[in-house]
């Protein structure tokens, strides 16, 4: 307890960011402190699971440290592990070296404090990031998670019975976003970086295929994407108008980045309103990384308040991976009776509608 609040230590490690936090009441946060690999990996072109996992191990002591010290600055107080009344922590999806660091360490803590242990679905996580954001927001409510590893719209009917609406078949949005960048020569992570170029580019000049499946599927499929550009890419280099050069009627890389998240985005949204004019809900909200772009935040913001939806959406460091969200959510599944015990193991692959 800190002053008479219930208090959550939360681990999160499923991919390239060490995180821990500590959160009060499931919703008012404490620390958040993140430790980014991102530097490391970037030499790679994408995240290397070993070296990940190695990072991890390394970081995690220190971060907890640094979450404590900056919990203390926050509270005005010292704060401590004895006064951590739950562990949390995420068990999956992810890579399992990585989850695992996080999934031995949450389980060390709570064998030497006697502490509950909650294992938490990484997506459940993203979704209750909203909570922490929007204090009155309470279930149900439709959620579109766009992630690195995900892209689905659910419908969030407690926070432990989330059903899933419609996914992507092949690769999640996010890929789709780094795979480009990869293409157009960015770097890495591509989301940021194709966010940002987009804004000096015209959506218009390369029109890119909107793959928008059977006509009530609510399913996505991002696969092509990438295969599209290069095509576009290939195509101009052969007819004399390279892209990015000064050749008549060549498109800049930034048209080209606006172009794909155009078409991108148009279907996401689309699909999503869809979903909300089936649904009962009048509350949307929006989750994981790709959540962060300021065109998507855009768009859903004009299609909801034309369809008179509440849209909640996160701030930026709550969108991208952070382990506040998963000590919301460990909070609430503790709440609802979800408990784990020392045989909690990390998954690779873990669906949304199990938790
Ligand atoms: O949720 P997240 O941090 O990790 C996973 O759980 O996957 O999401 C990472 C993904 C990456 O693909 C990254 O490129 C993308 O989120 N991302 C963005 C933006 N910021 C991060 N995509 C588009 N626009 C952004 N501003
Ligand atoms: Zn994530």
């Amino acid at each position: 307890m800190i002053k008479d609040k219930h208090c959550t230590l939360a681990i999160e490690s499923s991919c390239d960011e060490t995180s821990v936090a500590l959160v009060l009441e499931g919703r008012e946060v404490l620390s958040n402190v993140i430790a980014s690999q991102i530097p490391i990996h970037q030499a790679f072109g994408g995240v290397v699971p070993e070296i990940a996992s190695r990072h991890h191990l390394q970081n995690i002591n220190k971060v907890v440290d640094q979450a404590l010290m900056e919990a203390g600055k926050k509270a005005g107080c010292p704060v401590s592990l004895d006064q951590v009344d739950l562990i949390g922590v995420t068990k999956g999806p992810g890579l399992v070296g990585a989850l695992l660091i996080g999934v031995a360490t949450a389980k060390a803590f709570a064998m030497a404090l006697n502490k509950p242990l909650v294992g938490v679905h990484h997506i459940q996580g993203h979704i209750c990031a909203n909570l922490i954001e929007t204090p009155d927001l309470e279930p149900p409510f439709m959620a579109l998670i766009v992630s690195g590893g995900h892209t689905c719209i659910a419908e969030v009917e407690t926070l432990q019975r989330i059903h899933v609406l419609g996914e992507t078949r092949d690769d999640a949005i996010g890929e789709a976003y780094d795979k480009v960048a990869r293409v157009l020569g960015l770097g890495y992570p591509g989301g940021p970086l194709i966010d940002k170029i987009a804004k000096e580019g015209d959506p218009t000049k390369v029109a890119f295929k909107r793959v928008l499946l059977e006509k009530e599927s609510l399913d996505f499929s991002f696969s092509g994407i990438k295969t599209g550009v290069l095509n576009y890419i290939h195509g101009e280099k052969q007819a004399g108008r390279e892209v990015g050069s000064t050749a008549v009627g060549a498109a800049s890389v930034a048209d080209v980045a606006a172009g794909f998240q155009q078409a991108v985005l148009d279907v996401v949204v689309a699909k999503t309103m869809t979903a909300m004019a089936r649904s009962k809900q009048r509350t949307l909200v929006l989750a994981g990384g790709v959540a962060a772009n300021s065109k998507l935040r855009g768009m859903l913001a004009l299609a909801c308040a034309r369809t008179d939806i509440r849209l909640c959406v996160p701030a930026p460091v709550l969108c991208t991976d952070n382990a506040a969200m998963i000590g919301c959510a460990a909070y609430y599944n503790h709440k609802a009776g979800r408990l784990d015990d020392l045989t909690l193991d990390a998954y690779a692959n873990l669906p949304l509608d199990t938790i």
